[in-house]
């Protein structure tokens, strides 16, 4: 890992767009399990068409509001971990760069850890919005009994998660897009890769010039065309690419 961080030591200082393209792999080490490592993953236990569909919200709200409560009851129980800290502290220690901060994640830890550019491209189970699209979008607080009713038109109110088989928010992808393609350098840390369009993203920062690393303790579809796939935890790697960046500042 070290050797790897070395090399990229100079492409970050030299950087003036960098991304950060994070997925659940970086929450792992907070306590939130991720979706699909193996039988700890949390589609090993639920059918994702139960609980983050519209097919499942329509059939049974109930069981879609129960799953996304459980895991806001999680969230919050937990804390950054070293790894949102490490990026938070990233965005302080480029000399020329905005950090930009791409995440799949509905949980809020980056945020909690200090990042302030960041585009939640999955949404955010920290907010909640009208199922009909009227233009509603309030604050959901942890700790907090959600509207069920749209105030503005009547309609219901529902997580503003996106959930599988929908579009992601326009407007939140196309600066998703804009900054993957303006990236000098782009990290993709804790993601499988694999749920499009948000996976598209770290092939379209390389097919515009990025130099890619990848930080995952696994292999994963896109590691082959990283220019550094790095085998280790984001909550290892993130404190120890900050150190070496702050000797050399
Ligand atoms: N540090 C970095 N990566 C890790 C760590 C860690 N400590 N622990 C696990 N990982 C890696 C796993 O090896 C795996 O490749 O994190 C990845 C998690 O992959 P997924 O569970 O598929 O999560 P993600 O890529 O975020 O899923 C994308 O799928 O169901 C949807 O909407 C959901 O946003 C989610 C999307």
């Amino acid at each position: 890992m070290n050797d790897a961080i070395a090399d990229i030591l100079d492409p970050l200082m030299q950087a003036t767009e960098v991304v950060v393209f994070s997925g659940a792999g970086l929450s792992a080490d907070s306590g939130i399990p991720t979706f699909r490592d193996g039988a700890t993953g949390l589609w090993a236990n639920i059918d994702p068409d139960e609980v983050v569909s519209v097919a499942g919200f329509e059939r049974n709200p109930g069981k879609v509001w129960a799953w996304h409560e459980t895991m806001r009851a999680l969230f919050a129980e937990v804390s950054p971990n070293a790894g949102h800290r490490g990026i938070a502290e990233l965005a302080t220690l480029l000399p020329k760069a905005r950090l930009t901060v791409i995440t799949q994640n509905i949980d809020g830890l980056h945020q909690v850890a200090g990042s302030t550019r960041v585009f939640e491209v999955h949404g955010s189970a920290l907010r909640v919005r009208c199922h009909h699209h009227c233009g509603f979008v309030a604050l959901w607080p942890l700790g907090e009994p959600a509207p069920r009713q749209c105030p503005s038109c009547g309609a219901r109110v529902r997580p503003d998660v996106v959930w599988f088989g929908e579009p992601l928010d326009e407007e939140v992808f196309s600066n998703a897009v804009d900054s993957s393609l303006g990236a000098d350098v782009f990290i993709s840390v804790g993601t499988s890769a694999i749920i499009q369009p948000a996976a598209s993203l770290p092939m379209a920062a390389k097919e515009s010039g990025a130099l890619i690393v990848e930080v995952n303790p696994h292999l994963t579809p896109f590691s082959e065309f990283a220019d550094y796939s790095i085998r280790a935890g984001a909550s290892q790697f993130f404190p120890a690419l900050c150190a070496m960046l702050a000797r050399r500042a």
